[in-house]
């Protein structure tokens, strides 16, 4: 490449470089490596998904328009949470009876479920995936994410904040409430194996534990059990209850299903570059992981509606998880892992399109989203 120890007007013109920009420790794929003086520019070929050896520093040319599209869409959708009126929730939750006591309980553990949860996909992002997937559009996204990840975490802070909850019982639950910690220790056993610093991508075994852990968190994470969450909170708001935390799931439900997007296109992509990966055995394997997250779906479900609600309860839930965990499986080639189901919410889809529900909730609705639908399979 270019000697910039020399002054412009005395080097040489560019000649045509041969083989691709490649740095030298390109097995760890962080980019952070070596400057090769002598490598040639990066083609559109040499870039990969996993175990690239192309320049990771470079992100043009683009190979993948999709990771780039997404990276657009999400700063289309910009959003803060403070810019969302709390009135009406706090009034209703300081109200006697506005709400009831079983009310009260799914909103908490929605809230309490969501508000580690937020950490636990950001820290995953950022310290288990970026570092392997060696794409730069791909990272582009993953900035994008982490930060969206960031405002997450903030909504939360700022509904404690705002209703006066207990901040200690909230931001503990994933530690304390039995039916919220299987969940986050069930998908930590598979970002707890890239947090090795001795992992690297690039043999078959460790390839499909990075695989494991894209599954595990967009697929399962963000991809079915944010699903719950956000029925669970848009349902009390198609009642005119919680508008503003109702509101606010609104716009996380549009970024989350972004998020998922993007993961299952990565998914899919590293299948049709590395094809040894989806063997039989790992197919089944997936459809496994996306089954027992149901279930401990289901279990959570119980536990946070015992007796149920308006509209709302276990058994409802339980059977839209279904719904949704054979649609993901739909979405990564895979055959279903349930007895086909019928959506029991599908008001979900009508509350996905931010315009077409303008004023449902009645409140104050901000359109940042600059134009496009969302694709929300
Ligand atoms: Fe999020
Ligand atoms: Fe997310």
């Amino acid at each position: 490449m270019l000697d910039w120890s020399e002054p412009a007007a005395n080097r040489a013109p560019q000649a045509p470089l041969p083989s691709p920009a490649i740095v030298p420790d390109a097995e760890s794929g962080t980019g952070l490596g070596h400057i090769d003086r002598s490598g040639g520019r990066v083609r559109v070929d040499d870039k990969a998904m996993i175990n690239a050896r192309a320049d990771v520093n470079q992100l043009l040319p683009l190979k993948y328009g999709w990771a780039w599209d997404k990276y657009l869409s999400g700063c289309n959708n910009h959003w803060m949470p403070t810019e969302v009126s709390m009135q009406a929730d706090i009034a209703l939750w300081k109200s006697r009876d506005g709400l009831t006591e079983d009310e009260r309980r799914m909103v908490k553990r929605n809230l309490g479920f969501f508000a580690a949860s937020e950490s636990l996909v950001a820290n995953n992002i950022v310290l288990a995936i970026y570092r392997h997937l060696t794409n730069p559009e791909c990272r582009q996204y993953l900035l994008r994410q982490a930060f969206e990840e960031a405002v997450h975490t903030h909504t939360f802070q700022y509904i404690v904040e705002s209703l006066g909850l207990d901040e200690g019982e909230l931001f503990n639950m994933y530690r304390e409430v039995p039916s919220i910690t299987d969940k986050a220790a069930w998908a930590l056993a598979y970002t707890k194996h890239l947090d090795d610093p001795e992992f690297k991508t690039g043999t078959q075994e460790t390839d499909q534990a990075f695989l494991r852990d894209l599954v595990a968190f967009y697929v399962v994470f963000e991809g079915m059990w944010f699903y719950t969450g956000f029925a669970q909170i848009l349902s009390l708001g198609r009642r005119n209850k919680m508008v503003g935390i109702a509101e606010q799931y609104q716009y996380i439900l549009r970024d989350e299903s972004i998020h998922l997007n993007f993961g299952i296109d990565v998914i899919n992509q590293i299948k049709v570059e590395n094809p040894h990966l989806w063997t039989k055995a790992f197919q089944d394997e997936v459809r496994q992981m996306l089954h027992d997250a149901a279930e401990l779906e289901a279990s959570y479900g119980r536990d946070t509606m015992p007796s149920g609600l308006l509209g709302l309860n276990s058994k409802l839930c339980e059977q839209y998880m279904r719904f949704i965990a054979n649609r993901r499986c739909g979405q990564l080639g895979l055959a279903p892992v349930f007895a086909e189901t019928e959506n029991p919410f599908p008001w979900m889809s009508e509350v996905m399109d931010l315009k077409k529900e303008k004023n449902f909730f009645e409140t104050r609705v901000i359109e940042y989203q600059n134009g496009g639908a969302l694709s929300w399979e």
